[in-house]
């Protein structure tokens, strides 16, 4: 099950967003020591990231920690690069340690150097918890992709039982299809974002309406319909994405 929440411009939708994601920051903070965010690439994440930044509600970002469900084997200083948009968007402006920021490393040599390394990091920094995420926030493209799951991707069968990190790869290496700019993909497996303990889907747009609308149905074709987080997944779309509940 989800919750599904529909905003009139996507101004809205993404404050919305943000103050979800520093509210759910807030209350796991009363219990627990530090907090895992994992943030998504793409375009409509950056003004949710802006918000986020502008200290309103206060975060205590010196126990949050930040890594990525996705990036393009870019070096980080690329104008396509996942990391360098957060970087601009949301950690260049708030005051995180240097050492709570878990950039996937593509200084690695290969995609799939840089999958192994990310996936040995993910595993030692989660060895302790019974998920890995505390939340990650998800886009969606318009073929259903999301991180950088594409279509013709399924879930590996899974070895999660629900008590603790599962086993199996938590990061990959994969291609992109051909239309991509960047076919050298870094993401996260399924396992990996269904071991978080909340979602958040962000989408705005038209052309992003039937791919939500598959996603929301359970289309297996879709890669978003495979997303299913321990306790909570919520959308935020304007009502172009959210088509007829709008
Ligand atoms: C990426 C992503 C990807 C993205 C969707 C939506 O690296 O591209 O993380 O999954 O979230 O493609 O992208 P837009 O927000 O730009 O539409």
């Amino acid at each position: 099950m989800s919750d599904v929440h529909v905003f009139p411009t996507f101004d809205a939708l993404s404050r919305s967003a943000a103050q979800h994601i520093a509210a759910h920051i807030q209350t796991v903070l009363r219990e627990a020591d530090t907090y895992a965010l994992a943030l998504a690439g793409g375009s409509t994440p950056e003004r949710t990231y802006e918000l986020l930044a502008s200290g309103f509600p206060r975060i205590a970002w010196e126990r949050v920690h930040i890594f990525w469900g996705d990036e393009r084997f870019v070096p980080s200083s690329s104008a396509r690069s996942n990391e360098r948009m957060a970087r601009r968007t949301l950690l260049s402006k708030i005051d995180v340690p240097f050492t709570n920021v878990h950039p996937i490393p593509t200084d690695a040599g290969s995609p799939s150097a840089a999958a192994d390394r990310y996936d040995n990091h993910l595993r030692d920094v989660f060895a302790d918890r019974d998920h890995t995420f505390d939340l990650t926030i998800l886009g969606i493209g318009d073929d259903g992709h999301t991180a950088s799951l594409f279509p013709g991707t399924r879930p590996d069968p899974t070895d999660a039982d629900g008590t603790g990190i599962p086993d199996g790869r938590l990061v990959r290496a994969v291609e992109a299809p051909a239309t991509y700019e960047v076919r050298d993909r870094i993401t996260c497996t399924y396992r990996a974002l269904n071991a978080s303990t909340e979602v958040v889907f962000l989408a705005s747009g038209e052309e992003k309406q039937q791919a939500v609308a598959r996603a929301r149905a359970g289309d297996p074709d879709v890669p978003a319909a495979h997303i299913s987080p321990r306790h909570r997944l919520t959308w935020f779309l304007d009502p172009d994405a959210a088509g007829k509940e709008a």
